[in-house]
C-alpha cells in the first residue's frame, strides 16, 4: 500500500500524521520537549505535522526548528484559528503563519471550524492559494452538509482537505462518500479516540489486535488507511509512537474493516455547540 494519498490537485500527501499541540489538554510542554518528539516522529518515519494557530506557539516551535529540517520532505497542516477567522483577515492569517513557521509555503491550510462567514473566508483562502503560498486548502470539523453546501456555492476550488473527527465510534460514513465524489481528501482527527477506555476496552478491537498479533493502536490506525483517510493522531511516548506508525506489516480483511465500522455510534469527543459558538 503507498504511504501517501494524492490530492485533487496532484499532490502527494503522506497518509500517517502526527499532531504536535503544543497547548491544550495534555499537550502542555516545552520547546525542547516539543523538538524531540517532532525529530522522534520523523526518525518513525513521520512526514506529516499537524498544528493550528490555536495550539498554543506550535507555529512558532516549527519555525525554530525549520532551519533544521528538511522542509521538502515535510507535509505541514496547520490551521486559522475561530477567532482570527471572526476578525476576516485571512491574507494575514496567512502571511503571519508563514513567517511564524519560517517558511516560503504551508502544506495545507484549514478553517479550524465551519464558524459562521466560513464560505466568504473559504474564498479568501481561495486567493491565497492561488498565489502560491499554499499547496492544499480545506476545512477542519466539517461534515456531509458542508460539502453539499460548497457544491453549491460559487467556489472556484473544491477544499482539497478536509480534517475531521473520526474513528471507529464516529465513522463518518456520509462524509466519506460525498468527500470521494468530490475528490477531497479526509484527514481524521483524534483517529484514536484519545485512546478513551470505551475504545482502548473495547472487545471486539482488542479480540481484532489479538487476532493480528497487533496492537490496538495499530489496529486503529490501519482501519483509517484502509478506508482511504489520513489519521491524525498524536503520540508522544516512544514506545506509543513506534508501535502507531508500524501498520504496513499487515492488512485488515473486510470483514474485520466492517465489523471496526459496525462500531459507530456517531460518538463526539469534539460538539460543536463547545467549539463553534454560533454554529
Ligand atoms: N481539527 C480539530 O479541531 C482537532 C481536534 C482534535 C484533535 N486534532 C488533531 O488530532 C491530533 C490527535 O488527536 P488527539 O490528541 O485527540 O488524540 P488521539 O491520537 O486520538 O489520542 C491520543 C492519545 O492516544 C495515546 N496513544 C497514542 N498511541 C498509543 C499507543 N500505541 N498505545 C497507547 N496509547 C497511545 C496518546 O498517548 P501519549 O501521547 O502519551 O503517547 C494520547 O494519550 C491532535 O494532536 C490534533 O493535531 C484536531
Amino acid at each position: 500500500m503507498n504511504n501517501t494519498i494524492r490530492l485533487s490537485n496532484g499532490i502527494e500527501m503522506p497518509n500517517l500524521i502526527q499532531g504536535i499541540p503544543l497547548a491544550g489538554p495534555n499537550a502542555g510542554m516545552g520547546y525542547e520537549e516539543f523538538c524531540k518528539i517532532v525529530n522522534l516522529s520523523i526518525d518513525c518515519g513521520v512526514r506529516a505535522f499537524d498544528t493550528s494557530s490555536a495550539y498554543g506557539p506550535s507555529e512558532e516551535a516549527i519555525g525554530k526548528m525549520m532551519p533544521s529540517l528538511k522542509r521538502d520532505e515535510l507535509f505541514i497542516t496547520t490551521k486559522i484559528s475561530n477567532v482570527q477567522q471572526e476578525m476576516g483577515d485571512i491574507e494575514k492569517c496567512v502571511n503571519r503563519a508563514l513567517e511564524l513557521m519560517r517558511t516560503d509555503y504551508i502544506d495545507c491550510m484549514l478553517l479550524h471550524w465551519p464558524c459562521p462567514g466560513y464560505i466568504e473566508n473559504y474564498k479568501k483562502l481561495e486567493k491565497e492559494y492561488q498565489k502560491g503560498k499554499l499547496r492544499s486548502i480545506g476545512i477542519a470539523n466539517t461534515q456531509e452538509r458542508h460539502i453539499r453546501r460548497l457544491q453549491q456555492d460559487d467556489i472556484s476550488i473544491m477544499p482539497h482537505i478536509m480534517q475531521t473527527e473520526i474513528h471507529p465510534f464516529r465513522t463518518e460514513e456520509g462524509m466519506l462518500k460525498a468527500s470521494k465524489e468530490c475528490d477531497i481528501v479526509l484527514q481524521a482527527c483524534s483517529s484514536l479516540m484519545g485512546m478513551r477506555p470505551m475504545l482502548s476496552q473495547n472487545n471486539l478491537l482488542n479480540e481484532i489486535a489479538e487476532k493480528y498479533g497487533k496492537t490496538l493502536s495499530q489496529i486503529v490506525i490501519r482501519w483509517h488507511i484502509q478506508r482511504g483517510i489520513a489519521p491524525v493522531f498524536r503520540a508522544f511516548k516512544e514506545n506509543h509512537l513506534r508501535q502507531t506508525v508500524d501498520v504496513y506489516n499487515f492488512v485488515l480483511s473486510d470483514e474485520d474493516m466492517n465489523s471496526i465500522s459496525s462500531l459507530n455510534i456517531d460518538y463526539r469527543l469534539h460538539p460543536e455547540s463547545m467549539n463553534c459558538p454560533g454554529y
